[in-house]
């Protein structure tokens, strides 16, 4: 979202009619989009807000509730700092108005807005804002209509907020229920990713940057990846949740619209309906599965509890959250492999992975190109290339990186992951957005390309029914398969490994952050060491770390878990994905004073001391922070020279 300082237009002139407004998504979203638009001078003075629902409040009630310190704006605003008079100019144009979902409720709401319509000269503009459960949009669209809200001067739009159906008869029926009573050209479907500047990004990178395109097919790339990692579990959402699984609440919207950015042919012009042709477009080409075709291609789980030491439960697992059937077969993880089956992608396998109660919190597209012949590089150091990738950082990080190899300095061949990055933070000084104030604004424009046309809805629900017919058809056996914390389960590892792939695990700041001798580092410093840091894969018995050996390498477990041995080989304690171990040996060359074992197969992030070592001596200034928190962490007296030997 740009400010006004870049002479943006306002939004048009309207009253927008939430239906739903005492509910979260309006406290949470709504209104602070509203309030972002306001301080970015973006709304027109001729827009009011018209909430209704069943509560018998007063207008002055309403406001207060939407200001509210700890459920509402002045809790949820997403700026550096909270504008007092942005927050009472934007509310003195809100109001209340009780009304049932029926054609007496919808004749005297028309009343309040045609009286809002002429206190704010709107114009006859009326904006409807679905913030409720889709069984209740047939309704709303029916006495909407049946009230004359479509009859007088000024456009009608409606906002649909997702889910839009639960499978792909429900959002065909859905549709058609609409589109009784609106002109599709009056429909904006949500999908909150799409207002998201780093999904946006997506299009105006491939197609405002010529160097990009010409490598964007089957003969360049070799698979891209798409992955929506959540930490949080299902956060007092069980019983939504319950019945959806992250198919339907990840996969089927967000993330397909994230696929058809990436995949899409280059449309004739930026126009609403020419991407969205083209999007819909690629989702059609999506090869459906049958039956053989999930089973081979795509992976589920389902989360675990969590332990403490004691190895009680700390935290529950998806079948003991509130409002879940404790015997739920409902996924929170799945991985697939789908085929794009046209001229561009033909072959080129596309790699879906999302769930929930995983151990980081982040969403990237890796774009991962073909490696040049290995053989060049025979009578050299080299024995393996790493291929090139383009990493989209959507969130939290977010920024673009392209990786590629450099020779290290010296006189052999030898070659080092190296990146090129570009941190929106850096480049751009905007407060964070929360997504809907683009599409909010964009509605009141009448544009329609960060929304959802029906056939693009459809398409999507096309590729995820034969999942879960197949999923109905033949529950899962084995959840929970996946602890809380970890990658999902190791399915989703092999269905990579079968194609001699794996995945391309992102490790972020935040995780490192984890680290004590990382907490609070320089950004820079996290970067320089997620870059350096080298994947491993050993089986399970295989000795990580020998007791007396004097190795020095950090690890960070992927997937798997490891054992600590004592001297008698008793088993001290166990380590798990997302734990880190051996990071002494990054500051001292010392012994080991314990053998780490892989318990089950494990993938592993490695860092040895001598890059770590290069990393501090290429940015000295991080080296005084290294030794005083070895100090006062590991009570290790370390100089820069046995930093950087
Ligand atoms: C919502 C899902 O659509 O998207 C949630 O219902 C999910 O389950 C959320 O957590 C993720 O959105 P974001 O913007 O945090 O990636």
């Amino acid at each position: 979202m740009s400010t006004s300082t870049l002479n943006n237009p306002l939004s048009e002139p309207c009253v927008m009619v939430i239906f739903g407004a005492s509910g979260d998504l309006t406290k949470r979203l709504l209104v602070p989009s509203l309030y972002n638009l306001t301080c970015d001078e973006l709304l027109s003075p001729n827009f009011a807000v018209l909430g209704t629902g069943r509560s018998d409040i007063s207008n002055d009630e309403f406001r207060q509730s939407m200001a509210s310190e700890d459920n509402g704006l002045r809790a949820f605003h997403t700026r550096n700092s909270f504008d007092e008079d942005a927050c009472e100019e934007l509310l003195s144009r809100f109001y209340f108005e009780p009304a049932n979902i029926d054609l007496e409720g919808f004749t005297k709401l028309k009343e309040t807005v045609a009286k809002l319509d002429e206190e704010y000269q709107a114009g006859g503009n009326v904006l409807f804002y679905f913030a409720m459960a889709p069984r209740f949009f047939g309704s709303l669209c029916e006495n909407l209509h049946k009230a004359g809200f479509q009859d007088g001067d000024g456009w009608k739009r409606i906002i649909v907020e997702k889910p839009f159906g639960t499978d792909l008869q429900s959002a065909l029926d859905l549709n058609a229920e609409i589109l009784k009573y609106w002109r599709e050209d009056q429909i904006y479907r949500v999908d909150h990713y799409l207002g998201k500047e780093t999904v946006q990004n997506l299009l105006t990178f491939r197609f405002s940057n010529g160097m990009f395109e010409p490598l964007w097919n089957k003969h360049h790339i070799d698979n891209i990846q798409f992955n929506v990692c959540e930490s949080v579990d299902v956060k007092g959402r069980g019983g939504y949740y319950d019945h959806s699984g992250v198919l339907r609440d990840m996969m089927q919207n967000h993330m397909f619209q994230m696929l058809s950015y990436i995949c899409m042919e280059p449309p004739g012009s930026f126009d609403a309906d020419a991407i969205r042709n083209e999007k819909a477009k690629v989702l059609e080409s999506v090869r459906i599965y049958d039956e053989a075709g999930v089973a081979e291609n795509v992976v589920r789980g389902q989360y675990g509890p969590s332990f403490d030491d004691a190895g009680s439960i700390d935290k529950p697992g998806y079948r003991g959250e509130q409002d879940v059937n404790p015997e739920s077969k409902t996924e929170t993880f799945a991985a697939a492999k789908f085929q794009i089956d046209n001229l561009r992608w033909q072959g080129v396998p596309i790699y879906l992975r999302s769930g929930k109660a995983l151990w980081k919190r982040g969403t990237e597209i890796v774009i991962e190109f073909k490696k040049p012949p290995e053989s060049m590089f025979k009578g050299t150091e080299v024995t393996q290339l790493t291929s090139n990738r383009l990493v989209f950082h959507i969130q939290p990080y977010q920024g673009i990186e392209l990786l590629f190899q450099a020779k290290t300095p010296g006189p052999t061949v030898q070659l080092q992951s190296v990146d090129m990055a570009f941190d929106y933070g850096d480049a751009f000084n905007a407060s964070r957005y929360t997504g809907y104030e683009v599409m909010i604004y964009a509605c009141s424009r009448g544009d329609a390309t960060l929304f959802s046309r029906g056939d693009l809805v459809e398409a999507a629900w096309r590729i995820a029914q034969p999942l879960l017919d197949y999923w109905a058809k033949a529950p899962a056996q084995d959840f929970p398969n996946y602890a809380r914390n970890s990658w999902g389960p190791k399915a989703a590892y092999e269905l990579l490994e079968k194609d001699g792939r794996s995945w391309f695990e992102v490790v972020t700041p935040d995780v490192l952050e984890e680290l004590p001798m990382f907490k609070d580092a320089d950004r820079l410093l996290l970067n320089a060491v997620i870059l350096a840091m080298q994947s491993v894969s050993k089986e399970a018995g295989d000795v990580i770390i020998q007791k007396g050996d004097t190795t020095e390498e950090m690890y960070f477990i992927c997937r798997g878990e490891v054992q600590v041995l004592d001297n008698k080989d008793e088993v001290v304690s166990e380590l798990k994905e997302g734990n880190f171990f051996g990071e002494i040996g990054l500051l001292m060359s010392t012994e080991r004073t314990a053998t780490v074992k892989a318990k089950t197969s494990c993938d592993l992030f490695t860092l040895s001391k001598s890059v770590f070592g290069r990393i501090l001596r290429d940015h000295p200034q991080f080296a005084d922070n290294i030794m005083r928190i070895a100090k006062e962490r590991y009570d290790l007296s370390v100089s820069m020279s046995d930093l950087t030997e």
